[in-house]
Formats: C-alpha cells, sequence, structure tokens
C-alpha cells in the first residue's frame, strides 16, 4: 500500500508519517511546504499550485491520501485549489483521509454527533475562514467522492512522534515553569484529542476498509480550564498556578461555548483507546 501524506511536516502530519514509516508493508510519501521539512525525504510541494500538483500526484500514484494540511486564515484556498487540484486526480480506488475539525458546529450546543448540522459562521467573524473552509470541504468531499473517510477533532494536544508539543501546552509550560499563573476559561467546552491517539486512528483508517465521517477522542469533554489543570498536573507542576480565565466574549470571537462531540460511532470501528 502507498500512502501519500501532505503536511507530513505539520504537528499531526508528523506524528502520521512517523508511524506509516514504521509499519510493515507500507510506502510512505510525504510533502512539506516551508523550510525546514522535519524529515529529509519530504517532497516540497504548494498544493494549491496545479501543475506542480499534477507532476506530484502523477508520479506518486498513491492508493490512499491523507489530508493533515492547515493554513488558517487562508484555509478557503486549500479548499477551492488544493483540495479540488487532489479531487481532480482521486480515483473510486484511492482513499482520502481528510482531518476535519469541531469548528464545523457553529450553532445550537454540543455534544455534537456525526448526523448533526453543520454551519457557517458570517463572513466578518474571526474564525470564518478556518470554520466556512472546513464546512465546504466535508460537503464537497461527501458530494463528490465515495471512498473517503472524514475525522473530525477537537483541539488536538501532547506531544507528537518527533517530541514536538501543541502550541498551547508548550505556553503553559513555559509560564509555568517561570511561577507565572495561567488563565483558561471554564465556560468553553472540547473534546481533546492526544495527538498520538488521532496519528494512530489516521494510520488504521488508512489501511481499512471503512468509510465515512467520524468524531474522534475520548468520550469525556472538558473545559480549557479543566483540561489545562491536568496538563499542569501531567506536566509536573502545581495545578493550582492554572486559574478561571474571564468569560466576556467578543461578538466576533464567540462560536457555541460547548462544541464537544459525541465518540460513540468511531469506538465500533477502530481498535483506538482514547485517554
Ligand atoms: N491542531 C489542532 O488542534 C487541530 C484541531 C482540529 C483539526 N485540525 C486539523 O488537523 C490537520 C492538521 O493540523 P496540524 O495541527 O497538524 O496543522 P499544522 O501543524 O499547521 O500543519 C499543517 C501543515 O500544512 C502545510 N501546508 C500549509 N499550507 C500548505 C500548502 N499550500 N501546500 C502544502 N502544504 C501546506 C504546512 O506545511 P509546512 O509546515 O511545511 O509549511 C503544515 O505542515 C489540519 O487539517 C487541521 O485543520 C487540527
Amino acid at each position: 500500500m502507498k500512502v501519500c501524506v501532505f503536511g507530513a511536516s505539520g504537528y499531526v502530519g508528523a506524528s502520521v508519517y512517523q508511524k506509516l514509516k514504521d509499519a510493515k508493508d507500507v510506502e510512505v510519501v510525504g510533502t512539506y511546504l516551508e523550510e525546514p521539512a522535519i524529515f529529509d525525504d519530504l517532497y516540497k510541494l504548494d498544493v494549491n499550485e496545479e501543475e506542480a500538483f499534477s507532476n506530484f500526484y502523477k508520479e506518486t500514484k498513491p492508493d490512499v491520501v491523507v489530508w493533515s494540511v492547515m493554513d488558517g486564515p487562508n484555509e478557503h484556498e486549500l479548499i477551492d485549489r488544493g483540495l479540488i487540484n487532489l479531487i481532480t486526480f482521486l480515483t473510486p480506488q484511492t482513499k482520502l483521509v481528510y482531518m476535519s475539525s469541531d469548528f464545523v458546529f457553529t450553532d445550537g450546543k454540543g455534544p455534537y454527533d456525526e448526523e448533526d448540522n453543520t454551519s457557517k459562521l458570517p463572513e466578518d467573524h474571526i474564525y470564518s475562514n478556518y470554520a466556512n473552509a472546513k464546512v465546504k470541504a466535508e460537503h464537497f468531499i461527501t458530494k463528490e467522492l465515495s471512498n473517503y473517510v472524514i475525522l473530525r477533532a477537537g483541539p488536538i494536544y501532547g506531544e507528537n512522534a518527533i517530541g514536538k508539543l501543541d502550541q498551547r501546552t508548550d505556553e503553559l509550560s513555559c509560564r509555568l515553569r517561570s511561577d507565572q499563573q495561567a488563565e483558561f476559561r471554564n465556560d468553553l467546552v472540547r473534546t481533546f484529542v492526544h495527538v498520538e491517539d488521532l496519528a494512530n486512528v489516521i494510520v488504521e483508517f488508512a489501511g481499512n476498509e471503512e468509510k465515512g465521517l467520524f468524531h474522534v477522542g475520548p468520550e469525556d469533554k472538558k473545559s480549557f480550564y479543566e483540561f489545562m489543570q491536568q496538563m499542569a498536573e501531567q506536566m509536573g507542576y502545581d495545578p493550582d498556578l492554572v486559574k478561571k480565565g474571564s468569560e466576556d466574549e467578543i461578538a466576533d470571537r464567540e462560536i457555541p461555548k460547548d462544541i464537544s462531540l459525541k465518540t460513540e460511532k468511531i469506538k465500533e470501528v477502530t481498535k483506538q483507546n482514547f485517554r
């Protein structure tokens, strides 16, 4: 089986790439964009560049594609150009594993299940580019393709396969190391998923016949405050340095406070236990 990981130099992609390299009977290729590449055998590719994408894809001819690319404020471009480039080449035999987000839920209250309606944010909202691009991508994939898995994740945390921490935990650790307090909101609730659990699931889905849309992560949800207290404790710091933050919200940052995910469905098809 030949797997191509787009975004193999990223936080999630690097774990997936490393695991696939270590897996038996798997040939893996991966792409990066900005120097330096995390692995020295990655291909430099801007997925938005049509000709470069076409050349790379025709040469690579993967059986499975993992889409672990993200470009925050330019996420729309990644969908309108990058994902379209990919979909042009995907045959029904090639499986797509696409990473999506809990940000597709901008209405109502969590925990959401896979069947709940997704919705877009107003165009002038600070998160609209990212969130609406994910909604659009999911819509596009479910309409145009049949051989796909969409994995929706909340905040991804922990040390990945190459020793990189997520930005939030990294910043927390820096503050606590110098005995500074850190504040996190207790009213914003999410399903936090460990990067290694997620990467294991991506690798599992790359190699099996499962298809469809799945929420990834543990059963329980937490507020950022609860989660960060737990992180502080796990890293050996005093959890009391983590305080409850202000719950005032700026209008253009508002999304539902609880965008946690119901994760029963994925438990039926994966070997992975979510920590
Ligand atoms: N992190 C989270 O908490 C979270 C939560 C939910 C869902 N997700 C989803 O999970 C996936 C992976 O996220 P991540 O945290 O691993 O993101 P990341 O660390 O920012 O990695 C994203 C990668 O995308 C690559 N990239 C950006 N623009 C590109 C382009 N035009 N052409 C080719 N490559 C491009 C970057 O390559 P270079 O580094 O080489 O420049 C980067 O390595 C994304 O789809 C994201 O939406 C993440």
